[in-house]
């Protein structure tokens, strides 16, 4: 098995990617990367390297000198924070994914997996079951910046043959580790204020539905895509992925029917329009008909493991 580098692996997404990588293909061949110095505790069953997407040198010394062969690009800013540093989140979220591009142009690198985001999509979007196809407008700087990524990606696979594959990843929730500066994270946050007070005030209204995906779902499917035979990969931009939609009050509603005392109030702010310019529900029949995707667990499913996992 060649090596593979999971860059941004101290995140959301990458720390249960890297551990699930791992467990597939052996500890050693999967190098965790991050911009922190140490390694965290969960990451440490294999090799751990400081690494800034940013330094492409040092990027591609690494990926050359370590027979890298296979780079899943986590690093990124989020949407919420994006919004906050707007030049900072364009210079990160594209220039780290040129300079993976580029190696596997060059021939270094056999595979790479990037993700997008269903912030790709805007308010003049069909709203309800988006398909993979459709008018996309976003109206944030992180779905600009991924929009514009999935381009590149499809076009760096047409010119140039590289093997890209992505995802249009719904709101993800997890318990093994935390989201960071997403307009989804309070589906994550609900969990923990439920557990600790049993309170939560919800940054978004009650009836802001949003396509969201247990995180178990969403390795399985990155890992699925990425293991599927290459001629059955028809999208080289990003695939839509469904998991389960909700709205807060929704969800709310599914955590009284296990912890009946649980309390939610709704001060929205600035993320509301965030949210309020992206889909309610996603259409993933292409991911479906491509390589066989299929998301297992509903909201329902979802609720009654974060309540048991979360500490
Ligand atoms: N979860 C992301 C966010 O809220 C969407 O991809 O920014």
């Amino acid at each position: 098995m060649s090596k593979i580098l999971v860059l941004g692996s101290c995140g959301q997404i990458g720390t249960e990617l890297v551990l699930a990588l791992r467990s597939k293909y052996g500890n050693e061949t999967v190098v965790a990367a991050d911009l922190k110095e140490d390694c965290p505790l969960i990451l440490q069953n294999g090799p751990y390297i400081q690494l800034d997407a940013l330094q492409r040198e040092h990027v591609r010394n690494y990926i050359i000198e370590h027979q890298i062969k296979e780079v899943y690009l986590l690093a990124a800013l989020l949407s919420a924070t994006a919004e906050k540093n707007p030049d900072f989140a364009w210079k990160l979220n594209m220039e780290g994914l040129f300079t993976i591009l580029d190696l596997a142009k060059e021939g270094y690198l056999n595979k790479i997996f990037w993700p997008s985001s269903i912030a790709v999509f805007g308010p003049t979007t069909p709203a309800d079951q988006t398909p993979q196809h459709t008018v996309m407008e976003p109206t944030t700087v992180y779905g600009i910046s991924k929009q514009a990524g999935e381009r590149w990606c499809e076009y760096y696979h047409n010119k140039f043959g590289v093997d890209v594959r992505s995802i249009r990843y719904p709101g993800l929730i997890s318990y093994k580790s935390l989201p960071g500066g997403g307009t989804t994270d309070y589906a994550v946050d609900i969990f923990y204020k439920a557990k600790a007070s049993g309170n939560f005030t919800c940054f978004l209204g009650p009836d802001t539905m949003l396509p969201m995906m247990f995180m178990d779902d969403a390795i399985r499917g990155t890992i699925e895509l990425m293991e599927a035979p290459a001629d059955q990969i028809k999208v080289r931009s990003a695939y839509n992925l469904a998991g389960c939609s909700f709205s807060p009050s929704e969800l709310a509603s599914e955590i009284q029917a296990l912890q009946p005392d649980f309390k939610i109030a709704y001060e929205p702010d600035f993320r509301q329009e965030i949210a309020d310019s992206w889909p309610n529900s996603i259409d993933d029949s292409a991911a479906q008909k491509d390589w066989g995707w299929k998301a297992k667990f509903d909201t329902k499913a979802m609720v009654q493991v974060m309540l048991e996992n979360v500490k």
